[in-house]
């Protein structure tokens, strides 16, 4: 392999004055195995980095120019990343976050796309400012966090949300998003159905005053007595709680929750829960009913399970594990034995989580 050569690409936008003219530089051959937390192989013919939101358009530009796709990555913490990518990758490292707003019932945060979620989660803690704590750890970036609608532990994004700025590449210009446009959901929103058409460049969260915690879930209720409870206390529990049933990416590479929590009629759950009348079902608003994926799986007999250098966690029947010098067809190949084997088995389909890009 050659040595990387930058070409450094200088946009003039008419608008910005000198000092701030987007500069693009192009790594040709671009390899993203450490920018993936399934540590798949992965390479792109030009990968470029964005340290300001005004880059953006020159970014567009620069692919439409040059007539190449383009893909954007945040934390790569929930993609499946083909093993080479015939256009240009751009990581998006914008930073910055601070408080915008006090009002008597709120503190409003604002963090740039690029910053880290978990970092994020811990500087609103750090502050005083309870809200984040159940949704910490959670690996990736704050611009990746309401394309999916993160949630854990009973929390979710979209129980926060105030408001997002993305850039709409059919408008060609940068908008302000509320959360009735997001049109959030399980896992999903506006952003996750329009592949490719936004990037969303800062977000801004709606912290509730005084602080409500929510212990809901069965790994926190017993704080409920905490004399001292505090949002630094359900956080390091809820951490406690993930480091005990999830593997972590640095040592076992995942992308967290494999597949999505399948909600199913009542019709299709009612010969499970003859079968097993303990299995976990919850009801949702609509009468249909949310099934655990990772108990299907792992009554499907796969916990464990390895197709060659990729698998099923020993410990989460929900992730899957590159074991080590796993590709995207491997991944593919074993997310689709899980689905045939659980259809089978269950008649319920599966769903992946994560993008495949
Ligand atoms: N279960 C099994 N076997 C397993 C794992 C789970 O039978 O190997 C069953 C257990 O009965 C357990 C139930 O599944 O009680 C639920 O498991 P868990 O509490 O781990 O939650 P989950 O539904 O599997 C969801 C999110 C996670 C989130 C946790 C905690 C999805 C797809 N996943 O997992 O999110 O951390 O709840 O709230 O909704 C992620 O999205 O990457 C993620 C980790």
């Amino acid at each position: 392999m050659g040595a990387r050569i930058a070409i450094v690409l200088i946009f003039i936008c008419d608008q910005c004055p000198a000092m701030t003219e987007p500069t693009l530089s192009l790594i040709p051959d671009f390899d993203l195995s450490a920018r993936n937390t399934l540590a798949l192989t992965a390479r792109s013919r030009f990968g470029v980095l964005l340290d300001r939101p005004e880059q953006i358009e020159a970014l567009f530009a620069l692919a439409e120019e040059r007539n190449l796709p383009l893909r954007l990555l945040g934390g790569g913490s929930n993609v499946v990343l083909s093993e080479h990518f015939e256009g240009i990758t751009a990581l998006l490292a914008t930073k910055g976050r601070r408080i915008v707003a006090t009002h008597a019932d709120a503190v409003v945060v604002e963090a740039a796309a690029g910053e880290i979620w978990h970092d994020l989660v811990t500087w609103t803690v750090e502050q005083g400012l309870g809200g984040l704590e159940n949704l910490a750890l959670i690996p990736g970036t704050v611009g990746a966090a309401p394309v999916q609608n993160i949630g854990a532990y009973g929390a979710e994004l979209a129980d926060f949300f105030d408001s997002l700025t993305a850039y709409d590449r059919l408008e060609g210009r940068a908008r302000e998003f509320g959360p009735a446009e997001c049109a959030f959901g399980y896992r999903d929103s506006l952003f996750k159905r329009s592949p490719g058409r936004f990037v969303v460049l800062s977000l801004r969260l709606r912290l509730p005053k005084p602080w409500q915690p929510n212990l809901r879930f069965a790994g926190l209720a017993e704080l409920a007595g905490e004399a001292e409870l505090s949002p630094a206390l359900v956080m390091a529990r809820v951490i406690a709680l993930r480091q005990s049933k999830l593997p972590d990416w640095r040592l076992t590479p995942n992308a967290g929750s494999f597949f999505q929590n399948p909600i199913v009629t009542q019709e299709q759950a009612a010969p499970i829960l003859v079968e097993f009348p303990a299995a976990p079902n919850f009801a949702q608003t609509d009468g249909r009913l949310k099934l655990s994926a990772g108990w299907l799986i792992e009554q499907s007999d796969l916990k464990g399970f390895r197709l060659g250098p990729a698998g099923i966690s020993e410990r989460h029947a929900l992730v899957v594990v590159n074991y080590g010098g796993a590709v995207a067809s491997d991944i593919a190949a074993l997310a689709a034995h899980v689905k045939r084997t659980v259809l089978a088995r269950f008649g319920v389909a599966l769903h992946e989580e994560p993008i495949f890009l």
